[in-house]
């Protein structure tokens, strides 16, 4: 039986233990053994709602539990401590986006993932998305032509912005373009079959966050140039009202010579009003609910696929699968580099206002 623990128990922390433990009861091979919290308050919470120990410690919980692998959820300038961590320790890993907001930790980490013969997968749940999946595959035989352009959006309510990347554990890292634009970045790098980026120009806004008390910016628009002459644009904000019909506002446009498709993965088709919720348009695609054989209302949706995609390798390796034989089947450390260097030099264009080559 896999055993699994996750390192942060905060609000994408529950996500990972709520996932690990329904793979637990659904599909028996696999064993939510543990997770480890700093916050003695989030821990207590998390160890009554998930009925799982809670460590105080990374490094006690890898002492004392087996553990195949680990999931990392912590603030994202504090993945590369626990990563490093988890793979010296042994043990494979799956960290949140993005892998790094240095390339130098996220080079090191997809070093350290190689010398060691473990994975190490990232969690870029967009390619998750059937949507997606079929934007691809039409890319693929060509039914665009060829592409010449992109667009993607990603916008948040106030309250991300204030509840959670402008929060003081945070440190100064909190951005638009690291907590969504990334997403985009990596599904865009993923539908193109990952092309060498090449020159970044962004601009950004701030003023609503910085009124109370978050200095971070309110939004950040940036165009990325590639080696296959494709340039995309990404429009990221965490200043929506608070009232907004859906947390967040999401999608993708690709162009090409012979066709164009546009994903609105906010606006599925369905949208509603209730007296105790207001507006809204579920996104099934993302938290989608199933009625299991049992009976049992239990999560899908590309969230939940994409951290039990880290289940399905462990797996795989268990079997006997190489690691070499997973390569292009899983969000790599590598491909994590690549968003990572891109969203570098969104920051760097950002602070200079000046057009940036995107560094090595
Ligand atoms: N995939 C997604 O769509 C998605 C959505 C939200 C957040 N995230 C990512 O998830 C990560 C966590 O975000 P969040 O919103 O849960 O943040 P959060 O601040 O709510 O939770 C982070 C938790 O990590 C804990 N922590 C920090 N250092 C630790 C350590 N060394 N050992 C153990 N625990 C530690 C903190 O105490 C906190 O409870 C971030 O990288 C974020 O970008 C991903």
């Amino acid at each position: 039986m896999l055993e699994i623990g996750v390192v942060g128990a905060g609000v994408y922390g529950r996500t990972h233990l709520g996932a690990f433990k329904q793979r637990e009861r659904l599909s028996g091979d696999m064993r939510l053994a543990a997770f480890a919290e700093i916050n003695a308050e989030v821990r207590r919470t998390a160890e009554r709602d998930f009925g799982v120990r809670g460590y105080p410690s990374l490094a006690e919980m890898l002492g004392k539990e087996r553990l195949d692998g680990v999931t990392v959820a912590t603030p994202d300038h504090l993945h590369h401590r626990a990563v490093v961590e988890c793979l010296e320790g042994g043990r494979h890993v799956f960290v949140e986006k993005p892998l790094s907001t240095d390339v130098g930790e996220a080079r090191e980490m997809a070093e350290l993932a190689e010398r060691k013969g473990l994975l190490l997968q990232v969690d870029f749940h967009k390619r998750f998305d059937p949507y997606h999946v079929d934007l691809k595959l039409r890319l693929r035989d060509g039914q665009l032509g060829r592409l010449e352009y992109g667009y993607c959006w990603m916008e948040d309510v106030l309250r991300i912005g204030t509840g959670v990347i402008g929060q003081s554990h945070w440190g100064a890292g909190g951005s638009p373009a690291w907590f969504l634009g990334i997403h985009m970045i990596d599904l865009t790098c993923w539908l193109m079959d990952f092309p060498e980026p090449v020159k970044v120009y962004a601009t950004g806004a701030k003023g609503k966050l910085a009124s109370l008390g978050h200095d971070i910016y309110d939004s950040i628009k940036a165009t990325v140039t590639y080696a296959n002459g494709v340039a995309v644009t990404y429009d990221t904000a965490v200043v929506l009202p608070n009232s907004h019909e859906a947390v967040v506002r999401q999608g993708v446009k690709m162009v090409g010579t012979e066709g164009i498709l546009v994903v609105d993965s906010q606006y599925r088709g369905a949208r509603g009003c209730t007296t105790a919720g207001g507006m809204e348009t579920p996104n099934c695609g993302g938290f989608g609910r199933k009625i299991a054989k049992n009976g049992e209302v239990v999560q899908s949706g590309y969230i939940n696929d994409s951290l039990v995609d880290f289940v399905d390798n462990l797996a795989e390796l268990r079997k006997g699968t190489p690691l070499s034989a997973l390569a292009g089947r899983y969000a790599s450390a590598r491909e994590g580099l690549i968003s990572t260097r891109i969203g570098v030099a969104i920051h760097q264009s950002l602070a200079g206002g000046n057009l940036v080559q995107v560094p090595q």
